[in-house]
């Protein structure tokens, strides 16, 4: 059974190891191999430690947790279940093009396309309409699959621009939704 919570402190290790994985993933053949060799679980696990307990401008971090409370007794799992992907979002840092943002999304690749997607970002959707966030936006890169995911929930693309990635420019865009209501219908009934 997979759990959608709020992050912990304690989640920080495993949000590193999801994140890296993703990106060596989802980013292969879109960014330089040598940019995505150096990628750091740790490193990345001291930035969402950081974001989990400083909870700047409405910040939040959601994860989908296997097992946990529900592990079979002796099992290996962490306390609290493994990270297998997380959600993470809040205020928007360019104000200008919606209030809300959805600043990272990645799943374990043996947990795609079974609707963990769309529940995170139902997660997401709910903390931003919360917060009084009428509109959100997420940036993807425009060789991403994922934006197709994106667009599946409604989004529209509203800006693109190029940015430095590993030496490397790529282009970005911006995905929005111009109601978070309308985030919200597009994931409803995923509870589970
Ligand atoms: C993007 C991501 C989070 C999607 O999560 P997921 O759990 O696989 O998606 P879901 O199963 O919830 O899918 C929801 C819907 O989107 C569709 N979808 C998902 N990925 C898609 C893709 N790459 N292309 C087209 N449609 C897609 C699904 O078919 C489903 O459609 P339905 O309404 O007909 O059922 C996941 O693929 C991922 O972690 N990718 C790698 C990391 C990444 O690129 N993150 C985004 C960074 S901006």
């Amino acid at each position: 059974m997979i759990h959608i919570r709020r992050a912990r402190p304690q989640d920080a290790n495993g949000m590193g190891l999801a994140h890296v994985a993703a990106w060596r993933s989802a980013y292969a053949g879109i960014l330089p191999d040598s940019y995505l060799a150096q990628l750091s679980a740790l490193r990345e696990a001291a930035s969402y430690q950081r974001g989990i307990t400083g909870r700047r401008q409405g910040h939040a971090a959601f994860v989908a947790a296997a097992g946990g409370e529900d592990a079979p007794e002796g099992s290996r799992m962490p306390p609290g279940g493994l990270v297998v992907g997380f959600v993470t979002g809040g205020r928007a840092r360019r104000p200008e093009l919606a209030d809300g943002e959805v600043e990272t999304l990645y799943l374990l690749d043996d947990w795609r396309e079974q609707g963990l997607g769309r529940r995170l970002m139902r997660a997401m959707a709910a903390h931003l309409h919360a917060l009084h966030c009428r509109s959100a936006l997420v940036w993807v890169l425009e060789n991403n699959p994922s934006r197709w995911f994106y667009e599946r929930l409604g989004a529209r693309t509203v800006a693109r621009e190029l940015i430095p990635v590993g030496g490397q420019e790529v282009m970005q865009q911006a995905m929005l939704w111009e109601r978070v209501e309308s985030l919200l219908d597009a994931t409803a009934g995923t509870e589970r």
